[in-house]
C-alpha cells in the first residue's frame, strides 16, 4: 500500500499543538483541551473523507486543522468563521517562515482554497459548489457527534448522509 503524502498537515498540527499546549483556558469560549483534541480528530476525518470523496487528503487535514483558529487565537466563538482570515494567514506564515522539516511551503492557490473553506465553516445549512468548503462542514459535524456532542438539524442531516455514503 502506498503511504499518504500528508506530511505537511502533520507539520502544521505539530506547529499548532506546540503553541497552543501553552494556553489557559482563562476567557476562552470552549476549553483548549478541546480545540486541540479537535484539531486532531478533525484531521484524521477529513483524510477519511478525502479518500472516500476522491479530495487531495493533505489539503482537506489541514483546512481541517486550521478551521477553529480564530477560536483558540482570537478567543471568539461568534462568527469564529468569517474572521478567521488573518488567523489562517499568520498560521500559514508561520509554517512557511519555519521550514524546520524541510517540506515543501503552503502555496497561495492552497491559501486561497484554506481560507475559502474556513470562513464560511459555521453555516452548516448552506450548500455550495465549493467541495472543500463542503468537506469542512462535514467533517466538522462528524467529528462532533463522534465526540459525543448533540447533533440536530443541518449538522445531523450531513452526518446521517455521510454514514448512508459509507454504508452505515
Ligand atoms: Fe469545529
Amino acid at each position: 500500500m502506498e503511504k499518504l503524502s500528508i506530511r505537511r498537515a502533520n507539520r502544521l498540527m505539530l506547529m499548532l499543538f506546540e503553541e497552543w499546549k501553552t494556553h489557559t483556558n482563562e476567557g476562552r469560549p470552549l476549553k483548549i483541551e478541546w480545540n486541540i483534541m479537535h484539531m486532531f480528530s478533525s484531521a484524521q476525518v477529513a483524510k477519511i473523507y478525502a479518500l472516500k470523496f476522491g479530495l487531495d487528503p493533505e489539503l482537506c487535514a489541514m483546512i481541517a486543522v486550521l478551521h477553529d483558529i480564530a477560536t483558540v487565537e482570537g478567543k471568539i466563538r461568534k462568527n469564529h468563521d468569517s474572521l478567521a482570515g488573518e488567523y489562517v494567514l499568520g498560521a500559514i506564515k508561520r509554517y512557511n517562515d519555519g521550514g524546520k522539516y524541510k517540506l515543501d511551503p503552503i502555496t497561495m492557490d492552497e491559501n486561497e482554497i484554506i481560507i475559502a473553506a474556513v470562513t464560511v465553516h459555521g453555516k452548516k445549512d448552506v450548500h455550495s459548489d465549493n467541495q472543500y468548503a463542503e468537506m469542512l462542514k462535514d467533517v466538522d459535524s462528524i467529528d462532533a457527534y463522534l465526540h459525543g456532542l448533540n447533533t440536530e438539524g443541518p449538522r445531523e442531516e450531513r452526518v446521517t448522509k455521510f454514514l448512508s455514503e459509507i454504508g452505515m
